[in-house]
């Protein structure tokens, strides 16, 4: 049974979160919201707990753990970089990816010597985590292999029955996962793009890079599968401004004449019958509001039943656009595991 509890997500229930730690404490799962996305946590200390999470996402055993903390004091180890960074990024979107300290599961490792680590920057989070009283391990909460969820109905729809209790805190705010900087690799590694930007790490930390060296595979192991997919087949449309239309009609026309039923995830603002689609999911225009909304879109379309999704896709090699074609490319299946190029191709 999977129970779910409404929760403020500036001014959270005080009994809310109370309930949410014990259910750590007692070795259960609870799903709460981040700046992210929705995390399926766990008693990071306690293995068996740690397995469950495995077991309700259907996750390969060999994918560890982001491990979420209340305060940078409850992490030894930073080091002298790792300290300038959570100065300026915690609470925030940055995980770091650490010695694994005693006391933290192997579990969460999946056997690596390492533990990934982040203060998340969200009230619901963090007294969930205060109250629990203990690091909580924490994927995002979905099926393996399906898409991030931001909202709680997306935990739901993957989870219902999997989970013990669902602290349901309306949207997240920034919709892509946190970033994942490998701060035992020389030099630093960014393993995952997101919300704080390789050039803003740059800034505090020179020399970092991003993706693995060219032919070698990424050390981040989930990076490996393919990720964020929803299920109907995602095409990316990397035709920009005056040409999104013209490149959309033809591409949708070609597969509904197949008997596909397509849907288009664009900025602005469209009508099916200008992209030649059967249905439209509309984003903002900030890239900002594209991250926000794209997982959502995902599972919009799906919902909408979609077959093929032209998904537009002209975004910036760099700051929020590299996370944002990072994603794009996941769902479409096309990400190479190395760095990405820049802009789409
Ligand atoms: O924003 C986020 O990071 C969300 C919220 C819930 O905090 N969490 C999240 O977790 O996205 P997950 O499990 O979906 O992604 C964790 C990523 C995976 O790519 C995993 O392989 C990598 O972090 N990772 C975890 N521990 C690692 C380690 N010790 N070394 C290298 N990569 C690691
Ligand atoms: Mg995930």
């Amino acid at each position: 049974m999977t129970r779910v509890l409404r929760v403020d997500p500036r001014q959270p229930d005080p009994a809310a979160l109370a309930e949410g730690g014990a259910v750590l404490r007692a070795g259960g799962l609870v799903a709460f919201p981040t700046e992210t996305v929705y995390g399926l946590g766990a008693d990071a200390t306690n293995g068996e707990a740690v397995g469950r999470v495995f077991t309700a996402k259907d996750r390969p055993a060999d994918n560890p753990l982001i491990v979420h903390v209340a305060s940078p004091g409850d992490v030894p180890g930073l080091g002298r970089r790792g300290r300038l960074l959570v100065e300026a990024f915690w609470p925030g979107p940055l995980s770091l990816v650490l010695p694994r300290w005693p006391g933290i599961a192997a579990e969460v490792g999946c056997g690596l010597p390492t533990v990934a680590v982040r203060m998340p920057d969200h009230p619901v989070a963090l007294g969930l985590i205060a109250r629990a009283g203990v690091p909580v391990a924490a994927p995002s909460a979905n099926r393996s292999g399906r898409v991030s969820p931001t909202a709680a109905g997306h935990v739901l729809a993957d989870l219902r029955g999997r989970v013990d209790l669902v602290l349901d805190g309306g949207p997240t705010r920034l919709g892509l996962e946190s970033t994942v900087l490998d701060l035992t690799s020389d030099p630093p590694r960014v393993l995952r793009p997101g919300g704080v930007t390789l050039e803003e790490l740059q800034q505090l930390v020179p020399g970092v890079v991003a993706g693995a060296p060219l032919g070698e595979p990424l050390p981040s192991p989930g990076t490996r599968y393919r990720h964020y997919a929803p299920r109907a087949r995602v095409i990316l449309v990397a035709a920009g401004g005056g040409e999104l239309a013209a490149a959309m009609r033809e591409l949708a026309g070609e597969h509904r004449r197949g008997g596909a039923r397509v849907g288009a995830l664009v900025r602005g603002s469209w009508e099916p019958g200008q992209l030649g689609v059967d249905i439209v999911h509309s984003l903002g225009e900030s890239l900002a509001e594209v991250a926000a909304g794209l997982y959502a879109g995902l599972r919009a379309l799906d919902a909408g039943g979609a077959d093929v999704i032209l998904a537009e896709a002209a975004f910036p090699g760099e700051g929020l656009g590299r996370a944002i074609g990072d994603r794009l490319r996941r769902a479409a299946g096309t990400h190479s595991g190395n760095q990405s190029p820049p802009g789409i191709q």
